[in-house]
């Protein structure tokens, strides 16, 4: 791999705010001199992932990754060290210079990028074809009479595709993009007979759908009143597009999500622009699928709380109760809210009007309630007087929802309980005989070097009390740091006065690396005043067992120098415990009396 300098390589984490990039994706809040929110690496119920701005890194001391703002960016997006490098480059203002990258890296790159060029252009072609050309005439009179507002429209780059077998992949090649380039960007497919490419979408009303960066990365399209093609077409898959994670509204529903405190997850693209139109950006649609816990996991960062406003049919029912029981795996609180005399919300705000919407919003619904009330009314029995929820219907209600309650927290299993019309001790009775998951487990990479205690301090210190430290163990023999070689690399460079985040990012060793960065996320070990005091007894402890050795290697040799009858060696030996002695004396009453200085300098002469 062609490398970037290191120099560079340090200027961007230097420039880059961590917790900024880190913020975009995990919902951080401030917990001491670093900020805490839920780690993205595996699932949890309690923040333990933490970001040390001051420090440049992040560490989860739940499943123990940690790195820095690169790292970072390589696990969640996928992407080449180079790659997160390159990306963060341009924001931080340093120019990165394509030599330094190798013939495959810069191909990566440029391939990554021109997909989303591809799709850029494309959605320009889009727009202007429906504000700018004659046959644009068609969506927008459809738009007009949806009666969404035009600044929505333009906001969310609403589009035009063309009739026409080939109108973008002709517009597209004139601008340098050949058509296997939009094939797997998903707009064009081959025909058959290996006879040339086609236009995937044509004569269709153009949703472009974003990242949560604002980059196209795919499209869905409406089918125009009078055409009787299917009413939806969506993007395939491609390297940039995977319906089971895509989110449709997603760019501007990212700050509102965290702002609110609550996702308002809806069916379609049109009830999406519906809710913005009445001022609610925090709502986002799954594209051509039912909510995934890919989709769940992703919104589960940014708040807890979840909305579900699906449609009201039988249909829309059934998918918000499949829903439930992975919004609780999850930990998320999920909500429904009934519209009444509605298809979906896009219809409600035509009818009713925006705060129409807003109102009803407040009336939401626990998730659980309305499932266990859905089932109950489900499960009644028809008798000559109308339906009636008898022991029976109970006891089927219970049965079906045995599994979803064994996940949930105890509170929320007693109130199901009144809800059903069942004493509490005769439902936990009968989750008895559930299996109980448990939540998954993180998993711990256990190669590489395992931290002394006594090590971690001494890491602890030269990363936190680096001025009261450094120039304390500078010059001390590094096997006084233990037999670990693997912590002499990184020991050293700390001792230079390198960037932690630089050291663990350049450490061959894993179990060093995460020691490292475990020891950045710790804030409160020992307060400025008394490090250099702990420093040498740290250093103390890590020499003791080396002198229990040596005395005991000494003994033993003196025995056999007696039985041998063997005065010199005898006399030697004898000396050679003395002055060990005297040495280790000396340690400790340089230690006793806090010098030290004193006792660094014993160290460094013994
Ligand atoms: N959908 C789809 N394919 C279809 C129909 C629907 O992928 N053939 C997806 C689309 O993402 C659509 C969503 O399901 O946005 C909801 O579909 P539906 O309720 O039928 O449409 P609306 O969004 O209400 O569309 P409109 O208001 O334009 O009729
Ligand atoms: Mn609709």
């Amino acid at each position: 791999m062609a490398r970037i300098p290191r120099e560079i390589v340090d200027a961007i984490r230097d420039r880059t705010d961590i917790s900024a990039v880190i913020g975009r994706r995990v919902k951080l809040q401030k917990a001491g001199a670093s900020l805490k929110g839920l780690c993205p690496f595996h699932q949890e119920k309690t923040p333990s992932f933490h970001v040390i701005p001051s420090k440049g890194i992040f560490h989860c001391f739940g499943c123990q990754e940690s790195g820095d703002v690169f790292g970072f960016l390589m696990r969640v997006e996928g992407l080449s060290f180079v790659e997160a490098v390159k990306e963060l480059a341009g924001p931080a203002g340093v120019t990165l210079v394509e030599e330094d990258l190798s013939p495959d890296e810069r191909r990566r790159l440029r391939a990554r990028t021109t997909l989303f060029d591809v799709l850029e252009e494309a959605a320009s072609f889009y727009e202007s074809t429906l504000w700018t050309r004659p046959e644009g005439q068609a969506c927008r009179d459809y738009l007009r009479e949806r009666g969404l507002p035009e600044a929505i429209v333009r906001e969310a780059r609403l589009g035009c595709a063309p009739d026409g077998w080939n109108r973008l992949l002709e517009h597209l090649h004139g601008r340098g993009f050949p058509a296997r380039m939009v094939m797997e960007a998903g707009l064009a497919r081959e025909r058959r007979g290996n006879d040339g490419h086609y236009d995937f979408f044509r004569n269709r009303l153009m949703f472009p759908i974003r990242d949560d960066r604002n980059r196209v990365i795919g499209f869905g399209g409406r089918v125009l009143p009078g055409d009787d093609a299917p009413k939806y077409f969506n993007n395939g898959e491609t390297p940039l597009y995977a319906k089971s994670t895509v989110l449709y509204g997603i760019e501007g529903a990212r700050g509102a999500i965290q702002r609110a405190d609550r996702t308002i997850v809806v069916e379609g693209y049109f009830d999406v622009l519906a809710m913005r139109a009445a001022g609610h950006y925090e709502a986002v649609a799954c594209c051509g699928t039912a909510l995934t816990e890919q989709h769940v996991d992703r919104l589960s960062r940014l708040s807890r709380n979840l909305l579900l406003l699906t449609d009201g049919d039988q249909a829309g029912q059934d998918a918000a109760e499949r829903s439930l029981p992975m919004l609780v795996k999850a930990g998320v609180h999920g909500f429904r809210v009934d519209l009444p005399g509605a298809k979906d919300p896009d219809e409600y705000v035509a009818t009713n009007g925006p705060e129409a919407l807003t109102a009803a919003l407040e009336h939401r619904q626990s998730l659980v309630e309305w499932v266990v009330d859905r089932k109950l009314a489900q499960y009644a029995d028809q008798t000559a007087a109308g339906p009636q929820r008898t022991a029976m219907s109970r006891e089927r209600v219970l049965e079906d929802l045995r599994d979803l309650l064994a996940l949930l927290p105890h509170s929320l299993v007693s109130r199901v309980a009144a809800r059903i019309g069942m004493r509490e001790e005769i439902v936990l009775e009968s989750l008895k005989h559930a299996p109980r998951p448990q939540e998954a487990q993180p998993t711990v990479q256990t190669a590489g070097w395992r931290p002394h205690r006594d090590m971690v301090h001494v890491f602890w210190l030269l990363v936190h009390r680096y001025d009261q430290v450094a120039d304390l163990v500078q010059g001390l023999p590094p096997d006084v740091f233990g037999d670990h070689p693997a912590t002499h690399g990184s020991l050293a460079r700390l001792l230079s006065g390198e960037p932690v985040a630089a050291v663990i990012n350049e450490e061959p060793d894993p179990g060093v690396a995460r020691t490292l960065s475990a020891v950045v996320a710790r804030d409160t070990l020992y307060d400025a005043d008394v490090a250099a005091l702990s420093m040498a007894q740290v250093v103390r402890r890590l020499l003791a067992p080396r002198q229990h050795a040596e005395r005991s290697r000494l003994t033993a040799a003196l025995e056999a120098a007696i039985r041998e009858g063997d005065p010199a060696t005898q006399r030697e030996l004898l000396q050679a415990r003395a002055a060990l002695h005297a040495r280790t004396s000396a340690l400790d009453e340089a230690l006793e009396a806090e010098d030290v200085v004193g006792f660094m300098n014993s160290v460094r002469a013994s």
